[in-house]
C-alpha cells in the first residue's frame, strides 16, 4: 500500500460563508483513495513586511510548516477586480521568504476557484500561475476549474450542489496525486 497523500487545502477568501471554502469542502469529499484534503485558514497572518521577515510569527511558522508537511496543495481562490485576493497574495508571499526558504518550493499544486461572475474566478487564476513559475510550484494545467455564477452552484448552507462542477474538482484531484506518485518514483536512467 502507498504511503497516504496529504494535501493542504487554502482558499483565497476570508469570507466566513465563502464559496471557495465550499468548493474545498467538496473537494474533500473528492479526493481519491489514498488522499485526504486537510484545509488551513490563513486568517490570521501578518501583513508582509520585509523588515521583519527574519522573525516570523508562529502563524507564519506554523502555515509554513504546514506547507512543507504537505505532499500538494490545493488552492480554491476567489476573484477581486479580475485579479488575485490580496489576502492570497499575501499569505504566498509570506511563505515564499526569506529569501532561500521558500516553503513552497518543488511541491505540486492545483487550483480552482469560485466566483460570482460567468468567468468563475479563471483571471485570478492566471495571475497565480504566474506566481508559480518564480516560487517553483509544479502546478497541474488541467482541468481548470473555475465555477461561475457562484449562487447557483452551492446551496444555501455555502455547499457545492452542482453536479459538473463536482466532476472536474475530482478529475482535477485524481491528477495532482498521479503527479504527486510520478514524482515518488525513483528517476530511471536513460537507455
Ligand atoms: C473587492 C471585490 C471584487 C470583486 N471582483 C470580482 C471579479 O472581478 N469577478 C467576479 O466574478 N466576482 C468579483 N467579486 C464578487 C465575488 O465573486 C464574490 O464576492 C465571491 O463570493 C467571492 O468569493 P468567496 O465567496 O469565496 O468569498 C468581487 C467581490 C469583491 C468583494
Amino acid at each position: 500500500m502507498a504511503d497516504p497523500i496529504t494535501i493542504l487545502g487554502i482558499a483565497g477568501s476570508l469570507r466566513k460563508d465563502s464559496y471557495n471554502k465550499g468548493a474545498l469542502r467538496a473537494a474533500q469529499q473528492l479526493c481519491p483513495q489514498g488522499a485526504k484534503l486537510e484545509l488551513y485558514d490563513i486568517a490570521g497572518l501578518p501583513l508582509f513586511n520585509q523588515d521583519y521577515e527574519q522573525k516570523p510569527t508562529a502563524k507564519v511558522t506554523e502555515f509554513k510548516q504546514r506547507i512543507r508537511a504537505a505532499d500538494a496543495i490545493l488552492i480554491s481562490t476567489a476573484e477581486y477586480n479580475y485579479g488575485l485576493p490580496g489576502v492570497l497574495k499575501n499569505a504566498i508571499d509570506v511563505a515564499s521568504r526569506p529569501y532561500g526558504d521558500n516553503a513552497w518550493s518543488g511541491k505540486p499544486i492545483a487550483l480552482m476557484s469560485a466566483a460570482m461572475g460567468v468567468a468563475g474566478g479563471i483571471r485570478a487564476q492566471y495571475q497565480l500561475r504566474q506566481c508559480f513559475v518564480f516560487l517553483n510550484l509544479d502546478a497541474v494545467v488541467q482541468p481548470e476549474v473555475a465555477i461561475g455564477n457562484a449562487p447557483q452552484r452551492f446551496d444555501a448552507a455555502g455547499n457545492l450542489t452542482d453536479e459538473t462542477s463536482k466532476k472536474m474538482i475530482a478529475q482535477l484531484l485524481q491528477n495532482l496525486v498521479y503527479k504527486v506518485r510520478l514524482m515518488r518514483q525513483p528517476m530511471k536512467a536513460a537507455a
